[in-house]
């Protein structure tokens, strides 16, 4: 499919001051002069804030990035997930349409979102509140067919569940994720087969998640959840205490293999092993000079090895004259 920018642009776009934050911070993970690698998660973070990818907003994010248009053009119409058209005001609606979904029924659910919402994918409602699409696996095929609704997924569907769902949406309301049909997550439909006496809670991880969260259709401004940046505290222990509790949490030390314990008498663990210790293997067959570069290794041993060495090499030299 031809991706392309909506004829339909509006006039400008901007983050919201704490997603500028964000998307500063997202900048520092990498190395200097590599910033435009934050392209997607910034891109993302536009998307999360405005529901869709508008030309104005791939132009800031490309100018935040000091990276040319084109350039963060050519990434959002890559990648299906950004949308390049406006989507429903309250949610988009994304049927998986691959194998598990398609036989157990994504093709009812298409059909109620072509009857109620468009009869063609990527199209507002007459409302504006909802639009749709068809999309790849989204890794949830034990519990087909499903939707993706925000940041959650809907599954074991109906056709008349997933109505239900877009009249609840309709009316402001917010309805579980999870299965819909009574399951707790995958295990099979008549129930759990082992672990039967295992005591769970009410509601699988992620549903636990969003229902805490309560971000399933939320438009993100980044005021959600706090800016953590650990990773420029590293230097500043004093102004690494953690964002939420006041507590510092960096460590003073890095944690390092074995618990700090040296993995051998060299005394240096395998991350800072040099090519060039002492421990390091002897070739006949190693270009000139390599050898003379291994500064660390004792004279001595460096003697012996080179007879030992030059009786193997005499020795080989003997059989293989011997064999012709
Ligand atoms: S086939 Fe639909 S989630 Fe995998």
């Amino acid at each position: 499919m031809l991706r392309r920018l909506s004829p339909i642009q509006p006039d400008s776009f901007e983050f919201t001051p704490e997603n500028l934050e964000w998307a500063r911070a997202q900048m520092t993970k990498y190395p200097e002069g590599r910033q435009q690698s934050a392209i997607i998660p910034i891109l993302w973070r536009a998307q999360e804030q405005e529901g869709w990818l508008s030309r104005p907003a791939l132009e800031y994010c490309a100018d935040l990035l000091d990276m040319p248009h084109v350039r963060a053009l050519e990434v959002a119409t890559f990648y299906y997930m950004f949308q390049l058209q406006p989507v429903g005001s309250v949610a988009n609606i994304m049927i998986c349409g691959t194998t598990s979904c398609m036989i157990c029924g994504a093709e009812d659910l298409i059909d109620v979102c072509k009857r109620r919402i468009a009869p063609t994918p990527h199209t507002l409602s007459e409302d504006g509140k909802f639009s749709w699409e068809e999309v790849e696996c989204l890794g949830a095929c034990a519990n087909a067919p499903m939707i993706q609704i925000g940041k959650d997924y809907y599954e074991d569907l109906t056709a008349e569940r997933l109505e239900a769902l877009i009249d609840a949406f309709s009316d402001g309301q917010v309805p579980l994720p999870g299965p819909q049909n009574g399951r707790f997550a995958s295990e099979p439909a008549d129930g759990l087969t082992s672990l039967t006496d295992c005591e769970g809670s009410d509601a699988n991880a992620s549903v636990a998640l969003a229902r805490e969260l309560n971000d399933t259709i939320r438009r993100i401004d980044g005021s959600e959840v706090p800016i953590l940046t650990k990773w420029l505290d590293r230097d500043r222990p004093e102004a690494s205490a953690d964002d939420q509790t006041g507590e510092d949490t960096v460590p003073e030390v890095e944690p390092r293999p074995a618990n700090g314990a040296p993995p051998d008498k060299t005394g240096v663990t395998e991350q800072e092993a040099q090519a060039d210790s002492p421990a390091r293997p002897r070739s006949p067959r190693e270009p000139a000079g390599v050898r003379a570069e291994a500064t660390d290794v004792p004279e001595e041993a460096g003697e012996d090895g080179d007879a030992e060495t030059r009786d193997r090499d005499a020795e080989t030299r003997d059989r293989g004259d011997d064999e012709e």
